[in-house]
């Protein structure tokens, strides 16, 4: 059905990836362009597939079958005993997302049996067998508040149960170049035995947020890695991404078209390379593919006509406008959107397949193309997709972002090849019962005491980097995010459990943290933002590291074997 145009640039690389629910590939077209070899990749949809095969045509093994029968014994029947460093992939959001609220299927029973909540399993089953360095899960927010966040703990809890130090964090794609609102949740496991992985270190923000979002939500996500301040790009806007593309009448267009390079000319001119070379690569494609309007009622582009760019049905009702569409003024007032040319566009989704209507071109009387939603998406243009605008649509919503994708690539690159040293961290402790004494005061702070803010640094810095020694599956950000279920005991193997459990329980069950040294990691996190601790002080790497080491040393101990095991 589709004929490859231009292959992308491939590169060698030894660090070794899967993809799983790789859908047409956005994931794997970024990751593959900073560095990393996808070993096989794998999705139930046959039209995913044959997308996936003809764009990264160097990819061995691209597999459609179903993950909940497709074990990974089965893959390794196929690739043999290749090392896999990193398993990657977006087990299906739908079963999450807020945008299916209205069928309710995000609620009560049926969300709970709904199958595709569970697929997570099947991932975890990947990463139990091949015991990657890392994994990269990406999914919608919506999993944090689905059937009571219980899915959102269980991969946490999952994933640190079979050796993993859990990072999950929201990442905002428009801060890396995405000309789009999109935000998505990240859950990143790292081996417990190597430093940690944080996106504020390894992934940074790039580009500026636009006026709508000035603060950033995590700490460090303004700085470069490794906290260097950095001067950021301005962010991407809708018109950057398409305004190069011709005009449309409603329904009009050819599927395979000539780009027309004299407009192409005047909107490089106007907006420079970044983003139609860089990342379209509208140099590299032959043509113009997929550019064709759909169909919209008479009364729908009436419609249209009555809504001001950036502006919803919602808002144009509010302001006074009639609309002709039969509405229920509490039920269907955003019916419609036109999007803003100097604007981020809205959140691309697979919904978009059904009508298009919150997608209505910032200027001309009709909804984005595929081609349209594919370069919001930042898929290059040499991206082909099938004739059927339907598939696309959906296609292309699931797919994260190929640009977004490449900076995780690059990020996850620079970890596993150790590019950046873990930075030795002074006083240090020399053994968990020196780590124990250290912590054992700052503990016995009660909480909403001054004392704590008052802690001179040295005895924080000491305390802190306890905590980091003696408890590997902890990660400094996960604190933010602590959830609200206790539990009283814990079954993952931390030195602190086994020299101090007084301490080690209760903890919170979503991100691990004992409850008792929840004040000091606020504290920690309170210092690091106003710039008392450094960037590497506060993850602390080299004490996660220097914990892992003592208990390697120290195997003849029962429980330093078990840590290390
Ligand atoms: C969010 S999309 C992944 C998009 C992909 N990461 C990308 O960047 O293009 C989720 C994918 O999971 C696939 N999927 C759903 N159920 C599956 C199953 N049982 N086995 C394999 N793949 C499945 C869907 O077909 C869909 O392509």
């Amino acid at each position: 059905m589709l004929k490859r145009k231009i292959p992308p640039a491939s590169a060698t690389s030894t660090f070794r990836y899967l993809d799983l629910f790789c859908g047409c590939g956005g994931f794997s077209l970024g990751i593959e362009r900073a560095g990393l070899a996808c070993v096989a990749a794998i999705d139930i949809d046959s039209h995913a597939i044959d997308v996936f095969k003809t764009n990264l045509p160097d990819v061995e093994h691209v597999l459609c079958r179903d993950l909940t029968t497709f074990k990974p014994e089965d893959l390794a029947d196929l690739i043999g005993k290749q090392k896999i460093d990193i398993i990657v992939g977006g087990p299906p959001c739908q079963g999450f997302s807020r945008v299916r609220k209205v069928d309710g299927t995000n609620h009560g029973k049926r969300l709970v049996e709904d199958p595709r909540r569970l697929l997570y399993r099947n991932y975890l089953h990947y990463v139990e067998f091949f015991k990657p360095s890392m994994f990269v899960m990406e999914n919608v927010p919506g999993i944090r508040q689905a059937a009571g966040g219980e899915f959102f703990k269980s991969i946490q809890l999952d994933a640190r149960r079979l050796g993993y130090r859990v990072h999950a964090t929201m990442v905002l794609a428009w801060q890396h170049g995405v000309p789009q609102k999109r935000e998505r949740q990240l859950i990143i496991g790292t081996a417990s035995k190597l430093p940690i992985f944080s996106t504020a270190i390894y992934v940074p923000q790039t580009h500026a947020d636009p006026e709508m979002r000035v603060n950033s939500r995590r700490p460090g996500e303004q700085r470069g890695g490794r906290g260097r301040k950095k001067k950021l790009e301005p962010p991407v806007t809708l018109w950057e991404a398409i305004g190069d593309l011709p005009p449309l009448q409603i329904k009009s267009g050819e599927f395979d078209a000539d780009y027309d390079p004299v407009r192409g000319r005047e909107h490089l001119e106007r907006y420079g390379r970044r983003f139609m070379l860089d990342v379209l690569e509208v140099h590299r494609s032959e043509g113009l593919t997929g550019h064709v309007s759909r169909f919209h009622s008479e009364r729908d582009l009436r419609d249209f006509d009555r809504l001001r760019e950036g502006e919803s049905s919602k808002q144009a009702l509010k302001r006074g406008e009639e609309m002709e569409f039969p509405y229920d003024r509490s039920h269907f007032l955003d019916r419609y959107t036109r999007q803003h040319r100097d604007k981020l566009c809205s959140t691309i989704v697979a919904h978009l397949s059904k009508d298009g209507l919150m997608y209505v071109h910032p200027t001309q009387r009709r909804s984005l193309t595929v081609r349209e939603a594919a370069r919001v998406q930042t898929f290059p243009d040499w991206f082909l997709f099938p004739s059927s605008k339907l598939i696309s649509y959906r296609l292309i919503g699931n797919a994260v972002p190929p640009i977004f994708a490449q900076a995780i690539g690059r990020g996850v690159k620079q970890y596993l090849s150790a590019a950046l040293p873990v930075r030795p961290l002074s006083p240090m402790p020399i053994s968990p019962k020196q780590a124990v004494e250290w912590l054992g005061p700052v503990i016995d702070i009660p909480v909403g005491s001054n004392r704590l803010r008052n802690l001179p640094m040295g005895e924080l810095k000491k305390a802190w980097f306890s905590v980091g020694f003696l408890h590997n599956w902890l990660h400094p950000d996960g604190v933010i995010d602590n959830g609200e279920e206790i539990a009283e005991k814990v079954d993952v193997t931390a030195l602190l459990a086994a020299v101090a459990p007084q301490i080690a329980a209760p903890a919170y069950v979503v991100s691990g943290w004992p409850t008792q040294l929840v004040p000091l990691a606020r504290e920690a996190e309170r210092r690091f933002r106003d710039g008392q601790l450094r960037f590497d002080e506060y993850y602390y790497s080299d004490a996660q590291v220097s914990g892992w080491d003592w208990c390697r040393k120290n195997r003849r101990s029962e429980w330093a074997r078990k840590i290390t095991n």
